[in-house]
């Protein structure tokens, strides 16, 4: 939200006016599906009056279609503090960029949520099944006691003009419904536990998983996007009942 004393001129008060249609259209707009989109345009901050918020379980062709846009936006968005990650954009070639991390993730079964607003896209997270000896050390989630069978809830971001209106909830919460399903379907006497990782500086994610049953589990400093930096780490057995 723009302040009013920061604005002049005719076209700054009609975004201001957008803004506040926007913010209504946020109370009302929620809808989850779980099918592909169409065609939209990709890191755009500006929100659009009448637009509406989706979260969407992606499919392959949209992960594929998108996966630069997703590998930006998460690039551009841990570069800075608290993460300063030393990671770029890159490609799915590079194992060391932030799109190459996420292409990882797709072809090792990687479920993508993605938060759309009308043709902007708000954000993308990912749960992944650690199907593998090897997920587990390539994740650095052998350390922590994360098993095979288990699931890592793992990359999310959201873009700076969507944010703090619910999309990282939204996304926290389709995810972890995933795994549940997931593992309810593939249990076998194991009780998976699902994982997460912060900054410690991060607290509003800290909030929203505690909220959601995930609890403190200790700290450590994985070397991931290119920099060993701490990391908060939580867990919870996915037969928990998930409060909203
Ligand atoms: C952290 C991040 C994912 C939050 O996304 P978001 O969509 O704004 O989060 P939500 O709107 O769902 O808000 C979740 C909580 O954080 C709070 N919050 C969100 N942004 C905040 C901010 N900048 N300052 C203070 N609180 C904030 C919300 O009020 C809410 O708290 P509440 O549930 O106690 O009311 C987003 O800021 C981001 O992408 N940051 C960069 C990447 C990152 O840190 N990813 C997390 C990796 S684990």
């Amino acid at each position: 939200m723009k302040h009013l004393s920061a604005l002049s001129g005719r076209d700054s008060f009609k975004e201001l006016l957008e803004d506040l249609l926007t913010d209504l259209s946020w109370s009302v707009g929620w809808r989850t599906h779980s099918h592909s989109p169409g065609a939209f345009t990709p890191h755009t901050p500006l929100r659009k009056a009448g637009d509406t918020m989706n979260i969407v379980v992606a499919d392959d062709a949209l992960i594929e279609r998108h996966i630069h846009d997703f590998g930006r936006l998460l690039s551009e968005q841990t570069i800075v503090p608290p993460w300063n990650l030393r990671w770029k954009p890159g490609n799915i070639d590079d194992p060391e960029s932030a799109t190459g991390f996420l292409h990882m993730l797709h072809v090792n079964g990687g479920r993508f949520v993605v938060a759309l607003n009308g043709e902007t896209i708000a954000g993308v997270g990912v749960t992944i099944c650690l199907s593998c000896e090897e997920l587990l050390d390539d994740l650095h989630v052998r350390e922590l006691g994360a098993q095979v069978g288990d699931e890592y809830l793992a990359a999310v971001v959201v873009d700076p003009g969507q944010r703090k209106h619910g999309v990282f909830t939204q996304l926290a919460e389709l995810r972890v419904k995933l795994a549940r399903e997931r593992a309810a379907a593939s249990r076998n006497g194991h009780m998976p536990i699902a994982w997460v990782r912060t900054h410690p500086e991060v607290q509003p994610v800290i909030r929203v998983y505690s909220r959601m049953g995930f609890e403190f589990c200790g700290e450590y400093s994985p070397p991931l996007g290119g920099v060993c930096a701490p990391r908060v780490v939580m867990k919870m057995p996915l037969d928990a009942v998930t409060v909203s």
